[in-house]
This record gives C-alpha cells, structure tokens and sequence, in this order.
C-alpha cells in the first residue's frame, strides 16, 4: 500500500496539475459514470467527522474529515484527516494519503479553476476574508492563475497575521512568486474596496462583506466556507446583482446556508 504524507503530495504534482485533476472530476460528474452518496456527517456536540466516499470504475476513494472547532485553542488545527483510495473490483486498499493537506490541495484548486474561467484575465488583486489553512491555498490558486501583485487580508478573529503572512509570503516564494504585496485590512469593506477577487474561507454564520451591491458589483467570489445550512458567507447583495445561479448538486440548496438561506427569504428562487 502506497502512504503519502503531505510533503510528498505537494513534491509529486504542481498546482496546475491540481487544478487539471478538478477539471477532469467535473468531466466524471457531468458524465454521471460515478455513484457518490451524500456526504454522510456523523456529530456528538459541535464536533463532526465527515465521511465521503466515491466510487468511479477505476477506483474507490473516501475522504474522512474531522472538525472539531476547539482544536485551534489547544493549537491543533481544525480540520483534520485522511484520503483512502481502494480497488474497484476487489475493495483493497491501495493508499492512503494526508486527508487534510488533500483537502487544503483539492479546495484550493476548486477555487483555482473557477478563476482560471471566471475572473477577469487581467485581475491583479484579490481579497481574503478568514486567513486560515484553506484560505492560504486558496490564495496560492488565485496567485497561479492571475497576474496578481496584491492580496488583502482580513481575519475577524486572528487579529495579528503575521504568522499567516509569513507562512503564505514563505509559499509564494517557493512557486517563484516573491514580489506580491501583502496587505491587512481593518474590514470586509476596505478589503473589498481594494479587490478584484473576493475569497471568503471562514467558518460564518452572518454575511461577512457588507450588504452593499455597489461595494460588490463587477467581482468574482469564491466562498468555501458555506457548506452547512447555518452557515452564510455570501450577502443578499450577492444575489442581487446575479441574473441566474448555478449548482453541480441540487443538494447544495439545502446543504449550503448561502443558499438555503436567500431561497427561504425569496432573494432566490428556484
Ligand atoms: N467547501 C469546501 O469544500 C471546504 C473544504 C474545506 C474546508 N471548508 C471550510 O472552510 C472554512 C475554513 O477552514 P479552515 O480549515 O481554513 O479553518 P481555519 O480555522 O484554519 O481558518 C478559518 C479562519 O476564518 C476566521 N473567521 C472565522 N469566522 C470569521 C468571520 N465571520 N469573518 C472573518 N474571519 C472569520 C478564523 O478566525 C480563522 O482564522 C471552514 O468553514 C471549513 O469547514 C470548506
């Protein structure tokens, strides 16, 4: 059985090689040659695991995630766990791989390949709301597609970043991109104010830009951080200014506050 730990993930493929992968995965989707259940989310008090196993006929993968939101008080990160693939035709396990630093990878690209096909080509700047470990990645995506020269930052709870921008401008380097600025904001606002892109990667119940359709028009959003029903990244203002939305899964509408939540108040419709 192959073990890959999170360094030999990221020395064995490069960020477009992720991203290319994502693109490949939307194929499988779109084909319906998959059988993936809902994700199945076992919970005792506010801490869950997470369990999300895929069959496709080359192979079987589950991914089992655990967040435990009391982790980054005791220095432990949030989100842990690990990625199993098995054989198709016999359920053998064939590896098993850093589940967290997959998500990191995986999340991040998903982010990479909407900008690679949603931003303008020419955005220079992009916002960060929640400077945490997804949030790195996928600042490491935006920065791969898009000539970007100035990130923005702001985190409601981690008031001093500068271990986060240590840890990003430190990974930036190692992909050759040394002269991008770094910037923290005091709001969603002025961060808005100043990005192209807008990424969001909390863990938000409330809208975290204001809810101001003029602040927000002509930018591209990507929010990870609402795939609970409680949860919302996204303002009404967001919805406001789209004509149409789309979704790969029909579950995602109840799955996601950012979307649960506008359906129920009619800012989106069905
Ligand atoms: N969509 C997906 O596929 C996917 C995959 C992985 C993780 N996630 C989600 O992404 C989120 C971030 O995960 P992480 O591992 O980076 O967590 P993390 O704890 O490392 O980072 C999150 C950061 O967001 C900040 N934050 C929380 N609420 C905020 C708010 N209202 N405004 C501004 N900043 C806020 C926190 O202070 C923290 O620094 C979580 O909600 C996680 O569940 C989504």
């Amino acid at each position: 059985m192959l073990f890959l730990s999170e360094q030999e993930m990221w020395q064995s493929v490069t960020l477009e090689d992720v991203m290319d992968a994502i693109e490949d995965a939307y194929a499988i989707h779109k084909s319906g040659n998959y059988k993936m259940p809902d994700r199945f989310i076992a919970q005792r008090d506010k801490n869950m695991m997470l369990y999300m196993p895929c069959f496709l006929d080359s192979v079987i993968g589950t991914k089992m995630l655990s967040e435990f939101p009391d982790n980054p008080s005791l220095g432990i990160p949030y989100l842990n766990g690990l990625m199993i693939l098995n054989n198709a035709k016999t359920g053998l396990p064939k590896a098993i791989m850093n589940g967290s630093a997959l998500t990191a990878m995986r999340t991040g690209a998903v982010g990479g390949v909407a900008l690679r096909y949603l931003a303008p080509e020419d955005a220079a700047s992009v916002g960060l709301v929640g400077c945490g470990m997804q949030g790195l990645h996928q600042l490491l995506y935006a920065c791969e597609v898009r000539p970007i020269t100035d990130i923005y930052l702001y985190d409601a709870y981690a008031k001093d970043l500068s271990g986060f921008i240590e840890r990003l401008s430190a990974r930036l380097a190692s992909f050759g991109k040394n002269a991008i600025q770094i910037h923290t904001c005091a709001d969603t606002r002025e961060l808005a104010e100043h990005s192209r892109v807008l990424i969001s990667a909390t863990q938000a119940v409330d809208p975290v830009y204001p809810d101001d359709e003029e602040l927000l028009r002509g930018k591209c959003f990507v929010a990870i951080g609402s795939w609970r029903p409680e949860r919302r990244e996204l303002p009404d203002a967001v919805w406001k200014l789209v004509k149409n939305a789309y979704t790969e899964l029909p579950y995602a509408c109840e799955e996601s506050g950012d979307l649960k939540i506008p359906l129920e108040k009619g800012v989106l419709t069905q």
